[in-house]
């Protein structure tokens, strides 16, 4: 792996790897135990969209392997003034040993991928968001001990979460259910791929019953606050509550990438009577990019 821009680059036995190198790192910096393997180096970090956890977890974690990160939003530097990403791909190949990229269109991560010497992370697109995913099978390995054979419902829009957990679930041996209304449904080559790993339907109902994890998203993501209202309608009966919590498995987990509207895609009942796991799976973000890091940045792993 030399980059990481979207979860299919990825193979189960890759995930399996950095996900239990992120169990090992999340233990060791609990128990005190550092691994500076990234002393020394720069991890620069584009951002055209908001951020808390993926900033926040990049930035520490990049801290606590000896490294530092640097946050350019994309307003602040020549990019937002027009200057090309493959100009400023070549640019930071130069001063920085990894790049961290927030963007809109996955064609602008592929493009600096390919320009740059080093390695390039997706922290989130309209397409994808990877590391959220690895996070999020973190989490739920932790509570179920394997993934294999579990069924994961994503109740919601088509989005990139959507894309990812399709991607990653279906890797992984899940069986991945997605409940959208008419005309939100995920990516159709994402789809394509998952094969019968994934069951599409309308009806949450269907998607929920028996469920192992039940996760959803916001109904308008980043840059599509303009078709809020018209979101709020057509995503009605879309709702995590718990009607549909009675559906899914009496151990079922609820996950949220967060932010999280309350009373929008999920109850504030259901959200807080989950929201060990939730924040769980955010903490999972920082031991998770640490993984990614060290393996794509560091050309090794901490020893043991
Ligand atoms: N889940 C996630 O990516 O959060 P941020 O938008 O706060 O980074
Ligand atoms: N789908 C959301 C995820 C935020 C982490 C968005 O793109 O805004």
């Amino acid at each position: 792996m030399q980059d990481l821009l979207s979860i299919s680059d990825l193979t189960k036995a890759g995930i399996q790897k950095i996900l239990n190198l992120a169990d090992q790192l999340k233990f060791d910096q609990k128990n005190g135990i550092p691994h500076r393997v990234l002393e020394g180096k720069v991890l620069a970090m584009l951002f055209r969209k908001s951020s808390t956890r993926t900033r926040v977890s990049f930035e520490t974690g990049m801290y606590q392997l000896g490294g530092h990160a640097m946050f350019l939003s994309a307003a602040d530097i020549q990019m937002g003034r027009g200057e090309p990403v493959r100009d400023t791909a070549r640019v930071l190949s130069r001063y920085a040993d990894g790049i961290m990229i927030r963007t809109f269109a996955q064609s602008e991560v592929t493009e600096l991928a390919e320009y740059a010497d080093i390695p390039v992370i997706n922290g989130l697109t309209d397409y994808a968001h990877p590391c959220q995913v690895l996070s999020d099978l973190m989490t739920v390995r932790e509570r179920m001990t394997a993934l294999e054979g579990l069924t994961l419902c994503f109740i919601g829009d088509g989005n990139n979460m959507a894309n990812s957990l399709i991607a990653g679930g279906a890797l992984c041996g899940m069986k991945v259910r997605v409940a959208t209304p008419e005309g939100y449904e995920p990516d159709a080559g994402v789809c394509a791929r998952a094969g019968a790993a994934l069951t599409l339907t309308h009806d949450p109902r269907e998607a929920a019953r028996g469920a192992d994890v039940v996760y959803t998203d916001v109904w308008a993501s980043m840059g599509q606050e303009d078709e809020t209202a018209e979101r709020v309608k057509a995503f009605q009966g879309f709702q995590v509550n718990a009607e549909l919590m009675r559906l899914a498995s009496p151990r079922a987990m609820v996950l949220h990438c967060l932010p999280a509207h309350r009373e929008e895609e999920i109850t504030a009942e259901v959200f807080e009577a989950h929201a060990a796991d939730i924040f769980e799976q955010a903490e999972n973000r920082l031991h998770a990019q640490k993984a990614v890091m060290c393996l794509l940045m560091g050309g090794e792993t901490p020893p043991r």
